[in-house]
């Protein structure tokens, strides 16, 4: 199989796999005794030092290890004392199991405004405007977009929540890992991603960062105001019941591996460029891109018409090529295709890839 999909779910490595595998063995022999419940602790102690240090995030009190995006969201909202009327601004990129969780604030009387920002100048205007006519309780946001990976200008959405005591929700899932990412500046009221796509650790593993403290005084609540144990640190908060510490090591293991190699963007730009020149010349296609920065491991685009649909699936079963397709929503009707590459995929496989395309 050629893989495209990193985006979806990257493979791991096998120092991850072995992190995983001896994490659990140690903990197999010791179990919840004293000293188990003591490596237990010890073993999230260092994960979470680990991460917050790729990430520059000073306060690792602040991470909390979830078991995927979508959970961490779904707690993070319900942490949130919404009220009836309050007002949640989103946008048409967001990936279907957040919106189903943003969807599910309607029942409690919260409004779901959706906006589709084409280029990163009309984006902040946008929401200006939104803001100024009516008052807005959040801004849930993804980082990279999941259907073209374009990047939203983050900083400057936290400045504008900051600025008008709105709490910003950012999903990370298509940015950690892929772009930098530094906690240094951006710090979301949430922050969440994954650990099996760009990261490159293993499934069911996932972290939620969660805001300041001191931020929003005199603004509104901060998301774990409302908690049982307010006055204990954030992960303690967010953090629920027993967790799996050999993915977390395993995730820990990828996180830091990624930390020494670095997240080799230009290698991974110029797989892009190479793939946006093959395909601007097909006939049929359009690739999808905003006027904005794009993240480089990935690239999306439509077909224009049936023929050029059955030309794409024909490749893909031909050549047993695994690459996302969907429906965009701004193209119903029309076949979206997302290919996605990562520090792991064959450069070998990169190429057969696009030699299927130029001879369709
Ligand atoms: C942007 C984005 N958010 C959330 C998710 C869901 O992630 P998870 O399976 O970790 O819940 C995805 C999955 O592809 C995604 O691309």
């Amino acid at each position: 199989m050629i893989y495209l999909n990193p985006a979806g779910l990257s493979p791991f490595r096998d120092e991850v796999q072995q992190a995983i595998t001896r994490t659990l063995q140690t903990f197999r022999g010791l179990l919840f005794s004293e000293s188990g419940i003591q490596h237990y602790r010890e073993t999230l102690r260092q994960c979470r030092r680990t991460i917050a240090d790729w990430l520059e995030a000073s306060d690792d009190q602040c991470l909390a290890f979830m078991p995927n995006t979508t959970t961490a969201c779904s707690l993070t909202l319900s942490r949130i004392p919404w009220q009836a009327g309050d007002r949640v601004v989103t946008t048409i990129h967001e990936n279907s199991t957040i919106l189903q969780e943003i969807n599910e604030l309607k029942s409690r009387g919260v409004e779901i405004l959706s906006v589709n920002p084409e280029t990163p100048t009309n984006l902040l205007p946008e929401l200006e405007q939104i803001i100024q006519h009516q008052p807005i309780r959040a801004i849930v946001i993804s980082h990279v977009s999941h259907l073209d990976g374009r990047i939203f200008p983050i900083e400057l959405i936290q400045d504008l929540a900051q600025s008008h005591h709105i709490l910003l929700i950012v999903d990370g899932a298509q940015a950690v890992g892929q772009i930098p990412v530094s906690f240094s500046h951006l710090r979301p009221d949430a922050y969440f991603f994954p650990g099996h796509k760009w990261c490159e650790g293993p499934m069911g593993t996932g972290v939620l960062i969660t805001g300041k403290k001191d931020e929003h005084r005199g603004g509104p609540q901060r998301i774990t105001e409302n908690s049982p144990v307010y006055d204990q640190p954030d992960w303690t908060n967010m953090e629920l019941g027993t967790h799996n510490i050999g993915l977390i090591a395993g995730l820990a293991k990828a996180c830091d591996l990624k930390r020494q190699e670095g997240l080799k963007e230009p290698q991974l730009n110029a797989v892009r460029t190479q793939w946006k020149d093959r395909l601007r010349n097909l006939p049929g296609i359009r690739i999808l891109e905003w006027d904005g920065p794009h993240a480089p491991g990935i690239l999306s685009f439509i077909c224009l018409n049936h023929p050029t649909e059955q030309r794409m699936n024909a490749i893909a079963s031909d050549h047993d090529l695994s690459w996302k397709t969907f429906t965009h929503p701004s193209f119903p009707n029309h076949l979206a295709i997302r290919i996605s590459w990562s520090t792991v995929t064959l450069t070998s496989e990169l190429h057969a890839a696009l030699s299927f395309l130029k001879q369709s």
